[in-house]
């Protein structure tokens, strides 16, 4: 029988590796992110925004993932990525997603504690007694909210110094909410920055905040972190790594020249398949590093 989505966590925090989550907007990301996994024989987590899970259809993309779990019986599940509403996480736990994130990062400490503690409790509530557990994740710190290419960081985005989040707060939270996952600032960014380098990981933080919460922690905003970077954080307590700007690029580069080298193309699957391709490697090379095979 599969593992559950907490039992691979657990099992990706002993092994100081991370399980990759990855957003799709359609089939083709989502062909290209499980290709790679299966490829390398990990599990993986597909993520997708309120934004992103609209434009799929909030049951189908529960269904596209559900299926390919079934008829490979392989390890993909579905994440709803950043929601924003107690409405919202419910439509998504109604629609059988493994996970939840709930997204109070822009609130007030202690707002955000009562929202988070909300969400964390009608979950538990519904999914009591069922055999699959839902996974509720919540956010201590804001790092802007767009998986694009930025001009500066965004306003009210946290990168450095004194304003990551911090130990004492993060245990607070925890205890106070039942999260079972923390997504922390710690130097991490939504979106990659157009001129400059994405700032650098606070490792010593990140293992201040692991000690401290004893829960796996999230690392939201990865595009542009050093591989470096990336591996002392999943060695001090980071279990899953989110990736979306860099395969959005991946996408959009393979698809312009797919176009622009195939004038009297006009079949989708032709064209797209490029695309597929480009973020099928950029999604294989992160997970490597994720899960420790270079
Ligand atoms: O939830 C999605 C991510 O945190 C993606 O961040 O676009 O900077 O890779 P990124
Ligand atoms: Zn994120």
């Amino acid at each position: 029988m599969l593992k559950t989505l907490k039992q691979h966590i657990a099992e990706a925090r002993d092994n100081h590796v991370a399980i990759g989550h990855f957003n799709i907007s359609d089939l083709s990301a989502l062909k290209a992110i499980f290709g790679a996994a299966k490829d390398l024989g990990v599990p993986v987590i597909i993520g997708v925004s309120e934004g992103e899970r609209d434009f799929i259809g909030v049951k189908r993309a529960v269904a596209l993932v559900r299926n390919l779990r079934e008829e490979y019986d392989y390890p993909i599940f579905i994440n709803a990525d950043h929601t924003y509403s107690f409405e919202k996480i419910k439509e998504a736990v109604a629609a059988g997603f493994d996970s939840v994130i709930f997204d109070g990062a822009k609130l007030p400490f202690e707002e955000n504690v009562r929202q988070t503690k909300k969400v964390v409790q009608y979950v538990k509530s519904k999914v009591r007694g069922s055999k699959s557990e839902v996974l509720v994740e919540g956010e201590l710190g804001y790092i802007g909210s767009s998986s694009k290419l930025l001009d500066v960081i965004p306003e009210g985005a946290v990168t450095s110094g004194e304003a990551l989040t911090k130990p004492e707060e993060a245990k607070r939270f925890v205890a106070e909410t039942g999260v079972h996952l923390l997504a922390p600032a710690v130097g991490n960014l939504h979106g990659m920055l157009k001129n400059a380098p994405n700032p650098r990981l606070n490792i010593p933080r990140i293992k201040a905040i692991s000690e401290a919460v004893k829960i796996p922690l999230v690392l939201h905003g990865g595009s542009g972190i050093s591989d470096n970077d990336f591996m002392e954080a999943a060695q001090n307590g980071t279990s899953i790594i989110h990736i979306n700007t860099e395969i959005r690029i991946a996408w959009r580069e393979a698809l312009e020249s797919a176009l622009n080298n195939n004038k009297d193309e006009i079949a989708p699957y032709k064209i797209l398949a490029a695309a597929e391709g480009a973020v099928k490697a950029a999604t294989l090379s992160r997970l490597k590093l994720f899960s420790g095979l270079q």
